[in-house]
């Protein structure tokens, strides 16, 4: 058998009046009446509520927190790895159509059932307008789980192209030996079911632990894979303490494999703790890592301004500039800055309204805590500090929640720290090159491009497009022409980088799936 052709899921437009619209509202009402939600650990497909209390505050009112979540306990995350290990036989053994078939119901319950709920929590919890919450929380998390179905059954395709006379040479996938630790991320909640879920399709067991502050949305991703079929066991949901969960699974010897996304300072040093603990492991883990990113546009002296002012504002401020993908740094030649592109840019930042996403006329909404508000701030000061000049916004309000407007910086130096760090907030740092650097900036680009994950090209003139893809060829992982360098879509664009952006194992491609498999050839003589 086959299984079923594949399709993103078609996203809805949320416009005033529309059944969509008018459901989302209802479900954030309903929401907000009845938070904040108990969130327990789950193990074995049973609730644990350990006591160890921890709240997940709202981003943008931080007096209330979305929810209230147990965290794991020492005995909580032994239990979690035992029982996975004991639910590996089972689960491996299944037939790959049932698999399959649980990972496409749960699809169709995030684009279906569980759409508004899932969307509302993504949008209390972790700040996103509805129109981020639809890309991420609806249509991409249902991608991942479609798609990925497709991307395994074309792995466990790949068969040897040639048998001897009498013979017979077959590739089984194996689930790696062991269990997989994934840990995801606050700023999508689809990546919260990519992390888990990728494992669990090829057959492994997965102890999860999300991110504190997207807790309650991951949680019910968690209980959508429970009701499509995930059985008791295969995947475990053991929310923080971080340091100590993480530690605990990577200190033990059936640890198989990381699939983490998050920072490059976090994931390096667990790279680091692995290879502390290398010789206890029964098999060397594999390594996953999707982690930052200092993406760039680049403006040609051929681009078409208005595109190319429309495409910054969102790379560089959509979801308050907190996607790994976000715009952080944008170079534009003089002539086309000075020649409507500065005017049109800095008019649309300054018109971007921010506030709390419940209102859907707030292009922005606040970023993500305390930690990321001071950090984002401090940069704004840092650049200023180093002769930055703010164009637009630079100020922030923490009053309520952790509002921040966007901020647009110009330096001189392109080394300077809003140029090189990565910030992870709404601040794009521009440079100006002359018309006839073009191939000098697309080095100095590369230079400085420690993180390689996206970037993007705008030009009409071909030769140019052509040019900076050379020139940049290690610079990034995903390339956009003349589009903004955020919003890849599963199945279209695989996504990741290399450098300090990660192993680039491209999540929503068949790559991911190779990583968490071992391979075993038989030969068999007739
Ligand atoms: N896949 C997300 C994007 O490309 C991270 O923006």
């Amino acid at each position: 058998f086959k299984v079923p052709v594949v399709d993103n899921e078609p996203m809805m437009n949320y416009a005033v009046g529309s059944p969509e619209r008018r459901n989302l509202e209802a479900t954030l009402r309903q929401m907000e009446q009845e938070l904040p939600f108990e969130v327990p650990c789950v193990v074995n497909g049973k609730e644990i509520k350990t006591g160890r209390l921890a709240k997940q505050v709202m981003p943008s009112d931080h007096a209330r927190h979305l929810c209230t979540y147990h965290e794991a306990d020492e005995a909580t995350v032994a239990d979690a790895i035992e029982g996975a290990l004991a639910a590996k036989g089972e689960w491996e053994a299944l037939p790959w159509n049932d698999r399959a078939a649980i990972f496409l119901r749960a699809a169709e319950l995030v684009g279906g059932k569980y759409r508004y709920r899932l969307m509302a929590a993504t949008m209390l919890g972790q700040g996103k307008n509805a129109w981020q919450a639809e890309i991420d929380a609806a249509a991409e998390l249902s991608d991942f789980f479609r798609f990925g179905v497709k991307y395994v059954e074309e792995l466990y395709a790949q068969q040897p192209p040639k048998n001897a006379p009498g013979s017979w040479n077959r590739v089984e996938y194996r689930a790696l030996e062991g269990f997989v630790l994934a840990v995801s991320p606050f700023n999508f909640t689809a990546i919260g079911g990519n992390l888990p879920g990728a494992p669990a399709l090829v057959g492994n067991v997965v102890v999860w632990k999300p991110s504190p502050a997207a807790t309650y949305s991951n949680y019910l991703v968690y209980q959508i894979l429970a009701e499509a079929g995930v059985p008791p066991g295969v995947i475990q949901f053991v929310p923080g303490p971080p340091p100590e969960v993480v530690a605990q699974a990577i200190g033990h010897p059936n640890f198989a494999a990381l699939h983490f996304t998050g920072s490059t300072f976090v994931f390096k040093k667990l790279w680091k703790d692995i290879a502390a603990n290398l010789d206890k492991y029964k098999t060397y883990p594999r390594i996953v890592g999707e982690t930052g990113g200092k993406n760039f546009h680049i403006i040609h002296k051929s681009a078409e301004i208005r595109n190319a002012v429309l495409q910054t504002v969102r790379g560089g401020f959509e979801y308050q500039g907190q996607k790994c993908s976000a715009l952080s740094r944008l170079y534009v030649s003089s002539s086309t800055w000075n020649g409507g592109f500065k005017d049109q840019f800095l008019t649309e930042t300054a018109k971007i309204k921010v506030g709390p996403v419940q209102d859907f006329t707030h292009f922005m909404g606040p970023v993500i805590g305390r930690p990321a508000y001071d950090r984002i701030m401090g940069y704004i000061e840092k650049a200023k500090a180093a002769g930055g000049e703010i164009l637009v916004g630079g100020s922030g309000d923490d009053s309520k929640g952790f509002f921040i407007q966007p901020t647009v910086i110009l330096t001189k130096d392109p080394r300077s720290v809003t140029m090189t760090e990565e910030i992870f907030g709404p601040v794009i740092t521009v440079y100006i090159y002359d018309d006839t650097d073009f191939e000098k900036t697309l080095e100095l680009i590369d230079n400085t491009s420690a993180y390689a994950l996206t970037g993007s090209i705008f030009a009409t003139d071909r030769k140019a497009l052509l040019t900076a893809t050379n020139k940049l060829r290690n610079a990034a992982g995903n390339v956009y022409y003349n589009e903004k360098c955020t919003g890849a879509v599963v199945g279209q664009q695989p996504f990741g980088g290399a450098r300090a952006s990660g192993t680039n194992d491209k999540a929503g491609s068949i790559n991911i799936f190779t990583r968490f498999v071992s391979a075993r050839s038989i030969k068999e003589n007739f």
